[in-house]
């Protein structure tokens, strides 16, 4: 018997995640592409050199709110209970060990899932944290973010997520919300959430943050084309596309698109796809939503947590926020 599926006509590699974002953000208008397309391999190497340019402030600014409040945050989050944590976008978790040091001087041992949907990052934090650690046993996870949540077993210690980094500002706010909302239906009451957010500033810091005089960002922008080139076949010209970055007030979003600098027709063979772009059209690959105070308790408490304390620096440029479930 033949089964009609919803999207016969279209080639099998319009069916993979890589190749449907690519065929859908391509084909809709105006044309877009998902952020985490810019995860491969190179691209995470491209992302760690952001987070140590000059430019780049968020951070070296979480890292330090981190650092200083540590034991704070743990003490905060613990109550008079054990904790485990379990840290979603783990990365190479760099940031991380500031917490697990304070955990372990609090607890002398902690269990860490880490969860990710990079394999080669999360075995990289392993052996790094296992090593440098004592007391930590990590335990990776390859998933997309809140799948994971439900099937960790924290032994009866309180569950501590972290979710730090302003990943969540990748989000439309209704997708952040329902991320929240999700990672709620897997916690107990009790449980706690730390929520790591970039703050509204003056634009044109912001800008530079996503502009570096260096072109890192530029590279980071670029290299999706650079791997749908590779893996589907593509014959996008990196010299005529052009890196921008732009303040969206109204959404209070950085944005970061790649602008076609000629008219032109680019290939992609294995969606059977030929694209065309107008001079000045642009590909909107990425929004990074910048927060308020208000903004963030709002969403935390709509999600069904409530706010235990939250941190920030001195120019209160990113959050940290220690919220519970109830
Ligand atoms: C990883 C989503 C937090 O939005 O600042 C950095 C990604 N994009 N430079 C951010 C990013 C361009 C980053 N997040």
């Amino acid at each position: 018997m033949h089964v009609a599926s919803t999207c016969a006509n279209l080639p099998e590699a319009a069916q993979t995640p890589l190749g449907s974002e690519v065929y859908q953000g391509l084909t809709a208008r105006p044309k877009t592409l998902s952020p985490w397309l810019f995860y491969d391999e190179q691209g995470s190497q491209l992302f760690e050199q952001i987070t140590e340019l000059p430019e780049y402030y968020p951070t070296r600014t979480e890292r330090e709110i981190l650092r200083v409040h540590a034991d704070q945050i743990v003490a905060t989050a613990a109550g008079c209970e054990r904790l485990t944590m379990i840290e979603l976008g783990a990365g190479t978790a760099t940031k991380t060990g500031l917490l697990l040091k304070a955990a372990v001087r609090r607890q002398n041992e902690v269990t860490y899932h880490a969860i990710d949907v990079s394999g080669s990052a999360l075995d990289e934090a392993k052996q790094r944290i296992e090593a440098e650690l004592e007391g930590v046993a990590v335990v990776p996870r390859v998933c997309n973010y809140t799948d994971g949540l439900g099937q960790i077993d924290a032994s009866g210690e309180r569950r501590m997520v972290l979710y730090i980094g302003s990943s969540i500002g990748n989000f439309e706010p209704a997708d952040a919300l329902q991320i929240l909302r999700d990672m709620r239906k897997d916690l107990t009451p009790g449980d706690k959430l730390l929520l790591g957010v970039d703050m509204v500033k003056d634009t044109e810091l912001l800008l530079k943050a996503y502009d570096d005089a260096a072109g890192v960002t530029a590279a980071f922008n670029k290299n999706v084309l650079v791997r749908i080139n590779r893996e589907l076949g593509a014959n996008f010209n990196l010299n005529l596309f052009r890196h921008r970055a732009r303040w969206n007030d109204e959404k209070a979003r950085i944005e970061m698109h790649l602008e076609s600098l000629v008219a032109q027709q680019v290939s992609i063979p294995a969606l059977e796809l030929e694209i065309k772009l107008q001079r000045g059209e642009t590909i909107h690959t990425e929004n990074s939503y910048k927060f308020s105070d208000a903004g963030v308790i709002e969403m935390l408490e709509r999600a069904d947590f409530h706010l235990s304390d939250h941190w920030t620096d001195e120019r209160e440029w990113f959050g940290v926020y220690l919220a519970t479930a109830w």
